[in-house]
């Protein structure tokens, strides 16, 4: 079967990629043409680990190749739609590129495909599709059967999610779009493959659950799915507080809390809140979807309303220790919405940079990964060569990302250069023990903060 995939970015990059690992023969189509002419330099235009080797050695094989055409994405059996569908203004999903390439596959099609939503959509957008492929359609005899087929990809561990995920969602209206499906996922269902996370020496690994829905129930499992991510964490924040007022440790007590199996340990680490593209924009969209059908998601608003509270509550938590902002110095470690990525997109560093702006504040950034995503958003912001520059000279440092550099760095020599040795760590990366023995005055999110021994200044 000839596989197309529309849309090259995090997840069509991704979707394509780890098909031609499968064996399938994919072809990846972008209407940025420079994201192609870059793929086709064999460089990737985003950053997601072990991506680069997958891409190369089946483009290498044969197997994965790439066009700035999407017509030519027609020419596939199987047409997996990967564009994006980012919020509007009203917090709907923007559905306009989905429709644009749907009409698309009308026009071109000269015989029978399988069109596969993977992109994140309100329920009964597989009915809308189904309607533009039929209206659009030219060639009489040839038939659309569309699926839903969801994404639960992680940025940052893409690879291994696709490869071994714990389940692999199919919404279908009929078998023979069901049998296409478990074709192509055959490999993965039987988890026989060569593995290139673990270099072909993967541990054995449990077959994922085949999840067989109609279509509307496979489209509202994403969105529940997410949604349900989005209030854990939003949860976890809440109780972060009160754990911070009473003097309790949020990690001890979220450790007990997700041992209970019907609740589990995922997603209830608090921190600066959700971000990246797929939960901030999947709860508005939900939100949305339920409004329009005549039902108050306020559980879910609240989760968002929380959400946005932490940005401010982490530079009040600043301003308590540095009493006046203006204009003092500060670092900020980490960008991207969260480690190993460089995406930055509804990321808590872009709400954090906005508002120390704002008051004055003089900033010095770092992000091993997302610093060219960052200067095209913010062209006037001070950006340093690494963790070191941000540091030197600082009233405070804040880490925004929990990227495992950061929790390796020379902290004495961190100390020694800053101006005042003030460490907001937003993401509890680091042990409040060991800063306060190296004499920082460290604050963390929902654990007790530890006063600075007097002798401890010594070590500076
Ligand atoms: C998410 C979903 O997990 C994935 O299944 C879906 O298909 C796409 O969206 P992703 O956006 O890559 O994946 O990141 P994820 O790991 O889910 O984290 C989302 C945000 O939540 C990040 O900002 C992260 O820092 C934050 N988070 C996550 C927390 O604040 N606490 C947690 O306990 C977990």
């Amino acid at each position: 079967m000839r596989i197309s995939v529309i849309g090259a970015g995090y997840v069509g990059l991704v979707t394509g990629a780890c098909l031609a690992e499968l064996g399938h023969h994919v072809l990846c189509t972008d209407n940025d043409k420079s994201k192609i002419d870059t793929l086709e330099a064999g460089k990737l235009p985003i950053f997601e680990p072990g991506l680069d080797s997958v891409v190369e050695r089946n483009r290498q094989e044969g197997r994965l190749s790439f066009s700035a055409d999407p017509r030519a994405a027609a020419e596939g059996d199987a047409i997996f739609i990967c564009v994006g569908t980012p919020p509007l203004p009203t917090g709907d999903a923007d559905l306009s590129a989905i429709d644009h390439v749907a009409q698309m596959i009308a026009v071109e099609a000269k015989s029978d495909k399988l069109v596969v939503e993977k992109s994140t959509v309100p329920a009964q957008t597989g009915q809308q599709l189904q309607r533009v492929l039929g209206i659009y359609g030219r060639r009489g005899g040839v038939r659309f059967r569309v699926a839903s087929n969801p994404e639960f990809l992680r940025e940052g561990t893409a690879i291994g999610d696709f490869l071994h995920p714990d389940r692999i969602v199919i919404g279908v209206d009929d078998e023979i779009a069901e049998k296409q499906l478990h074709e192509i996922y055959r490999p993965v269902l039987e988890q026989k493959f060569k593995c290139p996370v673990h270099d072909g020496a993967c541990p054995p690994m449990k077959p994922p659950a085949w999840v067989v829905t109609t279509i509307n129930s496979a489209e509202l499992i994403k969105h529940a799915s997410n949604s349900f991510l989005a209030l854990k964490i939003s949860y976890a924040n809440m109780v972060s507080d009160l754990a911070e007022k009473l003097g309790a440790n949020i990690e001890e007590v979220m450790h007990g809390v997700g041992l209970d199996p019907r609740i589990g340990p995922h997603f209830l680490r608090p921190g600066l809140g959700f971000g990246g593209f797929c939960l901030p924009k999947d709860v508005q969209a939900f939100v949305r979807l339920a409004e329009r059908n005549g039902i108050d998601f306020a559980m879910l608003r609240e989760a968002e309303r929380i959400n946005h509270q932490r940005i401010t509550g982490f530079v009040e938590k600043l301003r308590h220790s540095l009493w006046v902002l203006k204009g003092k110095q500060i670092g900020i470690l980490g960008l991207a919405f969260k480690a190993n990525t460089d995406d930055i997109r509804f990321a808590p560093s872009i709400e954090l940079i906005k508002k120390l702006q704002t008051e004055g504040v003089r900033l010095k950034a770092y992000d091993p990964q997302a610093m060219e995503k960052i200067g095209e958003q913010f062209p006037d912001l001070i950006c340093a060569s690494d963790a070191y520059q941000a540091a030197r000279g600082a009233d405070a440092l804040l880490i925004v990302t929990e990227w495992e550099e950061f929790r390796n760095l020379d902290w004495k020599r961190i100390h020694k250069s800053m101006a005042r040795p003030l460490v907001l760590d937003g993401r509890n990366l680091l042990s409040a023990q060991e800063m306060k023995s190296l004499g920082f005055e460290y604050h963390s999110v929902g654990r007790p903060d530890l006063a600075v021994s007097s002798s401890a200044g010594a070590l500076a």
